[in-house]
């Protein structure tokens, strides 16, 4: 207790440091002499060992929380234990005395690396209900210095892939002031290899692997000594699967069911295949806001531009099917109209020609007073009319869903197998 409020009242009055007897009254806790001790005529503007060998600084960090990772700003926030373990010999405690924690008011007495993250947009640390930091005098002079950090750094996504990619998101740290010369960052390896994770949960990604590194990096003027800690995140493609690829390969099939409809209900067949291509749009424009505006094709998309090409070709299907529909018609009506110009209800029965076929045994019923041989003439038209027709959706019942097959192996196969 009395050592905090001396060392208080030494850190933010920045007195001049008193001798030892004045300070060690009687009443005084042995620490307290043992720290003003140490910090009697100790320098903070100058690092430890300041004209020898520059001085390595350890890093091991704790990673509490990750993500969320915003594709839209290309960035991913990460919550950690931020420590750092240095040696000042300035600070050496004598043997009885070891591994005392001190309050963090002796760190802005002392000299402490100033570390920065080269690639975050924004880091802070916690302060509820204190500063989370602490600071420890270890054995020999070697202090560690934690902090409770939120970094939201920057990630560049690479979507080429989505959503089946990975990415891989760095956190680069240096000094921002000393170069090699002064100061050598290095990861802390003995006891949990630099990088440790908290039982991570990642809502969208899965955490498979992380590498550290070290290297240097000129910087203005001087080399610099960087670390650097590189998080490779699996997308959970579940989400996109049911709210994309699900729903777009389902209105795809839907648009299938217009060759099932007969090929004279015009506006039902239109509809089906208007709806379909309004409803991927929509599937489509809301799949693309979770995504940054790249200026390339995503895996996602090239499924949703199959899906449209399919939901096309239908339409042209259909409109194949009435063109040649409207064509036999045409055909028929000038036969019609040189050959049974006087019968009205033969031209009746011209529009309502498919039930007709359907039900054969209503022909007798139907043209009780034509003559047999017109009947006959009219029927085979019909008939051949009907078998053409027919034809060209009975093709398109089973060529749309092969192809569609096909397509779907083709890319799964590119996007699964060959570009992973
Ligand atoms: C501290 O007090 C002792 C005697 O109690 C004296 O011998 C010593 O010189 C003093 N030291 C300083 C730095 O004043
Ligand atoms: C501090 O206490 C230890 C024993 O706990 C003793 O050996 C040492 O001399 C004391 N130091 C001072 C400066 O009183
Ligand atoms: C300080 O530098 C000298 C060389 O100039 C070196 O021998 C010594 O080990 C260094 N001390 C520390 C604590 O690094
Ligand atoms: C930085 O290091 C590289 C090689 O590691 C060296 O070529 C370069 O001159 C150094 N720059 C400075 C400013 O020391």
């Amino acid at each position: 207790m009395w050592c905090m409020i001396v060392l208080s009242a030494i850190a933010f009055q920045s007195l001049p440091i008193v001798s030892i007897n004045e300070t060690c009254w009687p009443t005084a806790n042995n620490l307290t002499c043992v720290l003003n001790d140490l910090l009697l005529g100790y320098n903070k503007y100058q690092r430890p060992n300041y004209t020898g060998d520059p001085i390595r600084v350890e890093v091991y960090l704790m990673i509490i929380s990750l993500g969320p990772i915003f594709e839209l700003d290309m960035s991913f926030t990460m919550n950690l234990f931020f420590r750092q373990v240095w040696t000042d010999q300035r600070l050496t405690l004598p043997n009885q005395v070891s591994n005392v924690a001190v309050s963090t008011k002796l760190l802005s007495a002392i000299w402490k690396p100033d570390t920065f993250f080269i690639n975050s947009h924004s880091a802070y640390l916690h302060t509820t209900p204190t500063f989370n930091h602490l600071l420890r005098i270890l054995e020999n002079g070697r202090l560690l210095y934690s902090s409770r950090l939120t970094i939201k750094a920057s990630c560049s996504n690479f979507l080429k892939r989505f959503p089946l990619d990975v990415q891989i998101c760095p956190l680069v740290l240096s000094s921002y002031a000393y170069g090699t010369k002064d100061i050598i960052y290095d990861w802390k390896l003995n006891a949990n290899n630099g990088v440790e994770f908290e039982r991570l949960k990642l809502s969208q990604f899965d955490l498979f692997d992380h590498k550290i590194s070290r290297r240097e990096v000129q910087l203005n003027d001087r080399n610099h000594s960087v670390l650097q800690l590189d998080l490779f995140m699996r997308r959970k493609a579940g989400y996109y699967i049911l709210q994309g690829y699900i729903p777009a390969g389902l209105l795809v099939i839907l648009s299938w069911i217009s060759f099932w409809i007969d090929s004279e209900a015009t506006a039902d067949r239109v509809y089906i295949s208007v709806t379909c291509v309004l409803s991927l749009t929509t599937l489509t424009m809301d799949i693309r806001s979770y995504i940054p505006a790249v200026p390339y094709f995503t895996a996602i998309d090239y499924f949703f531009v199959m899906c449209y090409l399919f939901l096309f070709a239908s339409l042209i299907q259909f409109t194949a099917v009435h063109r040649y529909l409207g064509y036999r018609q045409s055909m028929k009506s000038e036969e019609n109209l040189n050959e049974q110009r006087k019968s009205p209800v033969l031209e009746k029965a011209m529009e309502t020609n498919v039930i007709l076929l359907r039900n054969e045994e209503s022909h007798s019923t139907y043209f009780p007073r034509r003559s047999t041989f017109s009947v006959i003439v009219q029927g085979l038209h019909l008939i051949r009319r009907k078998a053409s027709l027919h034809k060209l959706d009975e093709h398109a019942r089973i060529g749309f869903p092969l192809l569609f097959i096909l397509c779907n192996g083709i890319y799964w196969f590119i996007l699964v197998v060959y570009t992973a």
